[in-house]
Formats: structure tokens, sequence, C-alpha cells
């Protein structure tokens, strides 16, 4: 695993939630109640970003239709989405954030591959 210097301390505020990029993974950092934690952008119910959605008292919440998932273990905590999103474990220090990825979390980010769309053939 590898730790990425990924923001400065004063770019993630308290109840805030924020697109960066750990190397080549796109990430959601976010702060609740002084922790800052590390997690997939894109929600487990239909891609949507979940740097565009808002921190909640149970975690972060996805603005497309209300999924809560867990900041700390990724676990879904109110529908529709019904699988974790991925975390990554922070540090922070002298006023600056890293992430910890490997390579199998770069290759299993962004958004989840859709099945294609099956059409009848005639
Ligand atoms: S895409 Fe996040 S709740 Fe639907």
């Amino acid at each position: 695993m590898e730790y990425h210097r990924v923001a400065r301390s004063g770019q993630v505020p308290d109840g805030y939630v924020r697109r960066f990029y750990a190397g080549e993974l796109e990430i959601a950092l976010a702060r609740l109640r002084g922790t800052v934690y590390a997690t997939s952008n894109y929600c487990t119910h239909l891609d949507c970003l979940l740097s565009s959605g808002k921190l909640v008292d149970e975690g972060i919440g996805c603005s497309c239709h209300g999924s809560v998932f867990d900041l700390e273990t990724g676990d879904p905590v109110a529908p529709p989405a019904t699988e974790p999103i991925a975390t990554y474990p922070v540090r922070e220090e002298d006023g600056e954030i890293f992430v910890g990825i490997t390579g199998e979390d770069v290759k299993a980010g962004g958004p989840r591959r859709r099945k294609p769309l099956q059409h009848e053939t005639r």
C-alpha cells in the first residue's frame, strides 16, 4: 500500500465532502466531526458521484436517490444501495491529508461496469 498526498487539511472543512485523486484513483474525501474519511467517489446504487452528496449524522448521503453509507466501513445504512462502497485509510499530518491505496484499489475504482442492455434479436 502506498500513501498519496491528496489535499491540504483546509481543503476539507468539517461537514463537507469533495472530490480528489489519490494517484490515479478518484476518491471522495469527507470530514465528519473532525475526522477525515476517504471513500470511493461512486455510489454502488447507480454510480452517482458521492462528492456531490451531503454528509449526514450517519455518514455520506448520495444526492441521487438518498442512499447513505457509513464512512468507516462503507456499508449502506439507508437504501436503495445494498452494496458497500470502498473505503481507504487516511492519515492527516502537519496540515496535509494522505490516503493509502493499492494497485487493486485503482483497478477496482471508478464506476461499476453496467451490464449492456439486452436487445432482442428478431
Ligand atoms: S445512485 Fe446513489 S442512491 Fe442511487
